[in-house]
């Protein structure tokens, strides 16, 4: 857990939007969504506003509840969430086969959690790629409390546009980032371009499953609140980012969707008829007391006026993302390790 408190969270809602500008930001947000009316082709064509606007609104919240990383992960029995955490970027590190000095990219590196435990695991040197300025911010702190500030750094730019040189990076990686990305080909096309001939791309995306049915109003629902809830334009198959990586140039050398052999579900510290000490602050009772709470401050004017919103769609995305993972026709594994091919040199 997060050693974050309220107050954290609350000055830091918002991320770089101004605190008078929060609520106009929340109902602009929505409004890019199904719920509220919004179309796939506007969350596609305006993802940089739509995207930050969603990690802005939502960061102090994510540190507050999950920590310094953002994403979950595949559990053994008697493990912590926080141990199942770390063991999933252990788990990348080691398929990516990551060695002492090399030159890392993290693409959709949020606050740099993950950045920070495989750099450390592996001996690498990690550069954190990301599009929001709040995230960068809070991750140059993290980083120089953590000593990593000469090794590792962060550099602010869209994951479809990247401002690195071709054949830059021993290794690339991403983890529940590039499910933001408008277009996967291109996303990945980037990607292949700043990966070194015979290295390999590893990634966890989230995806929609082949139990998905687009014409089940209950599947859409689901669907359309895991993208309200968490600012993304679309989501694709998994069958469908596979083929994007192989458009990309990329050899798959393995794919999995690590959700299916997990013994403990992805989404139970989200599932709110579980109890957990450890996770307290993502549970029924550690939710309705931050609800709380952050009604008591938007009141008395510490938290900006819309912090309620935002909570209560990150509330749909808790929703939707349990019954998405219950049902299985949603995955926040996806997983595979790619290989840009020596001819591919550029
Ligand atoms: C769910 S967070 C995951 C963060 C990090 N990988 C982790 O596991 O802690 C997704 C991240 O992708 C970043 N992102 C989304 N769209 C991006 C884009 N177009 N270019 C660069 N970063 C982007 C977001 O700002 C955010 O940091």
């Amino acid at each position: 857990m997060s050693n974050k408190g309220t107050l954290d969270l609350a000055t830091g809602l918002g991320g770089k939007i101004d605190k008078t500008d929060v609520l106009s930001a929340v109902d602009k947000y929505e409004k890019y969504h199904v719920s509220y009316g919004g179309k796939e082709e506007e969350r596609k064509a305006n993802y940089t506003d739509m995207v930050n606007k969603y990690y802005d609104l939502v960061t102090s919240f994510y540190e507050y509840g999950w920590g310094e990383s953002f994403h979950v992960a595949p559990r053994w029995k008697g493990e912590s969430l926080l141990e199942s955490i770390k063991r999933h970027e252990h788990f990348l590190a080691l398929q990516l086969g990551l060695k002492p000095g090399q030159k890392v990219l993290d693409v959709g590196c949020g606050i740099g959690g993950p950045l920070r435990e495989i750099a450390r695991f592996s001996s690498t040197s990690v550069t954190g790629l990301n599009n929001n300025e709040y995230q960068i911010s809070r991750g140059e702190v993290l980083n120089r409390n953590a000593g990593l500030d000469k090794t590792c750094n962060f550099v602010k730019a869209d994951f479809m546009k990247m401002p690195f040189p071709d054949n830059s990076f021993d290794a690339v990686y991403a983890i529940e980032a590039t499910c933001h990305a408008p277009d996967a080909v291109g996303c990945y096309s980037e990607i292949y371009r700043v990966l070194k001939p015979g290295q390999c791309f590893a990634a966890y995306e989230w995806c929609m499953t082949d139990a998905y049915d687009p014409n089940n109003k209950e599947h859409q629902q689901i669907k359309a609140e895991i993208e309200l809830g968490n600012g993304l334009p679309d989501i694709r198959l998994t069958s469908q980012c596979l083929e994007a990586v192989k458009q990309a140039g990329f050899e798959v050398v393995w794919e999995k969707d690590l959700a299916v052999d997990s013994p403990i579900p992805w989404y139970l510290p989200l599932d709110t008829s579980h109890f957990s000490l450890s996770s307290f602050r993502l549970t029924a009772i550690g939710r309705f007391i931050t609800k709380n709470m952050v009604m008591a401050l938007e009141k008395i004017g510490i938290a900006p006026k819309g912090s309620q919103r935002v909570q209560n769609f990150l509330e749909k995305a808790a929703e939707g993302l349990v019954a998405g993972g219950k049902k299985e026709i949603f995955t926040a594994m996806y997983f595979f390790v790619a290989r840009k091919p020596v001819h591919g040199a550029q």
